[in-house]
């Protein structure tokens, strides 16, 4: 079984999903977790989904608010060895739920485009140009909430 759980920024735990987050999205493209980084997400929720018995985490996301309204979705990262078996959908679905809880009615993000699909099946669309960022393409991706 498993959970998603607020993780609090400095923490342990957060600790750990920098380091997941680093292993998934930065590592396979030659890139390093800047000290820096850390300034920036102080404010950013930190979602993790983590295995109910030994607690370890498999999977993560954080979320930012743009403005009254937006808030936007980042970094959604899943353990290789645990991809493919619904902890994305579980990590997307709370990070909605949490959004509209708090007062939030559009959730946007950046997808890369080899992931469209993903975000199309948790009912995101496309919005406006492909773009590039440090040589990846992505397609900003909205969902209404
Ligand atoms: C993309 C990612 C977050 C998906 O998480 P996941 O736990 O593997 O996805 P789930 O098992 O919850 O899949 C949910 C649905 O999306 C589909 N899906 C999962 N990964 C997909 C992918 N890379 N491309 C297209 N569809 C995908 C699944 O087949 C599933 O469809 P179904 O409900 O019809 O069976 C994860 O594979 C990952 O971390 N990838 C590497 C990092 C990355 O690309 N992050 C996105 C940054 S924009």
């Amino acid at each position: 079984m498993r959970k998603v759980i607020d993780v609090d920024f400095g923490s342990a735990k957060y600790d750990e999903l920098v380091e997941l987050r680093y292993k998934v999205l930065l590592e396979p493209l030659g890139l390093k977790f800047l000290d820096s980084f850390r300034d920036n997400e102080m404010t950013y929720l930190h979602i993790a989904c983590v295995d109910s018995l030994d607690e370890k985490i498999v999977g993560g996301l954080m979320m930012v608010p743009l403005n009254d309204k937006e808030i936007r979705m980042m970094q959604v990262a899943v353990d290789e060895k645990y991809q493919r078996e619904g902890v994305g959908h579980q990590l997307v679905e709370y990070a909605v739920k949490k959004a509209k809880s708090a007062g939030f009615s559009k959730l946007v993000m950046h997808a890369m485009l080899s992931v469209v699909s993903f975000y199309e099946k948790l009912g995101f669309k496309p919005e406006g140009d492909i773009f590039d960022e440090g040589g990846i393409t992505f397609v900003k991706m909205v969902k209404n909430i």
